[in-house]
């Protein structure tokens, strides 16, 4: 064969090799170039299912999380799965059973879950005798045209959904109870510091089996120890203790409610991640702004948030030096330190 016979037979080979490489890896340096909230798609995915939860104790709720939709449950029972398991723990005295009681010797708990498709939403708050508040909370998203039920309605409404009515209150919160009870004089003194508050706020990213990108969030507590019965916090309170928008992202607070529900916090900082700040930059944009308005000085606030956006990047901001954060994705499990504000 002649030179030119023999490359004039080449030339459709080297087209359509020189075709086939531009076609191939083309589009992939485009999705490698392009920033998407300071991940790229492709390594977005790979992180997810992603679940953070408020403290240290939240890990063996991450964990739990992670483990529920690894084996095909949906984001939103993960968080519903992580946060029972912080309810069951007798010695967590923040939060379900084993939780610190109100100032007449009743543990009250306070609980919401949120589902970002449809922006579906269920809360109870004072619920009494109910170990797992988040799941009554779901219920009512689920099986009732309300968002919010309270007290005594809530606990009825729970016991016609099958769940069982028992003391929370354990020998050592008992004890811890009388002994503050008996310190009290004429004024009552409510211990308001760190270690009061310890909400377990969780909410997590992932794809449904449809590979639609989902959003939810729960936040459970037995709120402010020794409070006045009947007082209700901020995590019970949508876009106060926990907010979700399937659009966004979702973040969760832990700290003196009342410094968190004045301010919509949660919902704040959401809208925060919408206008481009990182998660961990809204969660402090949040606190810059209680300490704007708010008389107390930032030591006194008691105010925690953690957040993540669609993408499953987190952060995390408080202004209690000692909050931290857990975290579980893919090849993930560990306790963050979260940026302190002060
Ligand atoms: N953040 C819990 C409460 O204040 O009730």
């Amino acid at each position: 064969m002649r030179y030119e016979q023999r490359s004039n037979f080449c030339k459709p080979f080297w087209r359509s090799t020189f075709y086939l490489i531009a076609w191939t890896f083309l589009p992939l340096t485009f999705v490698l170039s392009v920033p998407h909230s300071g991940w790229t798609q492709e390594q977005s995915n790979k992180k997810l299912p992603c679940f953070i939860a408020t403290w240290n104790f939240g890990q063996a709720a991450t964990d739990k999380s992670l483990e529920s939709a690894s084996a095909g449950g949906s984001i939103l029972d993960g968080v519903e799965q992580g946060i029972r398991i912080v309810e069951a723990d007798r010695s967590n005295t923040s939060v379900g059973d084993g939780g610190t009681p109100a100032a007449n010797g009743v543990v009250q708990l306070d609980a919401c879950i949120m589902n970002g498709p449809g922006h579906a939403a269920g809360s109870v708050a004072g619920i009494e005798g109910i170990v797992h508040p988040i799941s009554v909370a779901r219920k009512v998203m689920e099986e009732t045209k309300h968002v919010l039920l309270v007290g005594k309605g809530a606990q009825d409404f729970a016991v016609k959904q099958g769940f069982e009515v028992g003391s929370l209150l354990t020998p050592n919160r008992k004890a811890a109870w009388e002994k503050w009870k008996a310190e009290q004089g004429e004024k009552v003194d409510l211990p308001i510091g760190a270690d009061n508050h310890d909400t377990i706020a969780l909410v997590g990213v992932g794809n449904n089996k449809a590979g639609e990108r989902v959003v939810a969030g729960g936040c459970s507590t037995s709120g402010l120890g020794y409070k006045m019965p009947g007082r209700v916090g901020d995590s019970p309170i949508l876009g106060s203790g926990l907010y979700v928008d399937n659009e966004v992202g979702a973040a969760g607070a832990t700290g003196i409610g009342e410094n968190v529900m004045r301010y919509c916090s949660t919902f704040f900082i959401v809208e925060q991640m919408r206008a481009g700040k990182s998660p961990e930059e809204a969660c402090v944009a949040a606190i810059q702004r209680v300490d704007r308005l708010d008389p107390l000085e930032l030591k006194d606030l008691h105010i925690n948030f953690l957040a993540i956006d669609k993408d499953g990047n987190v952060g995390a901001a408080g202004t209690d030096k000692g909050f931290q954060y857990s975290i579980a994705r893919p090849g993930v499990s560990e306790v963050r330190q979260s940026k302190w504000v002060h």
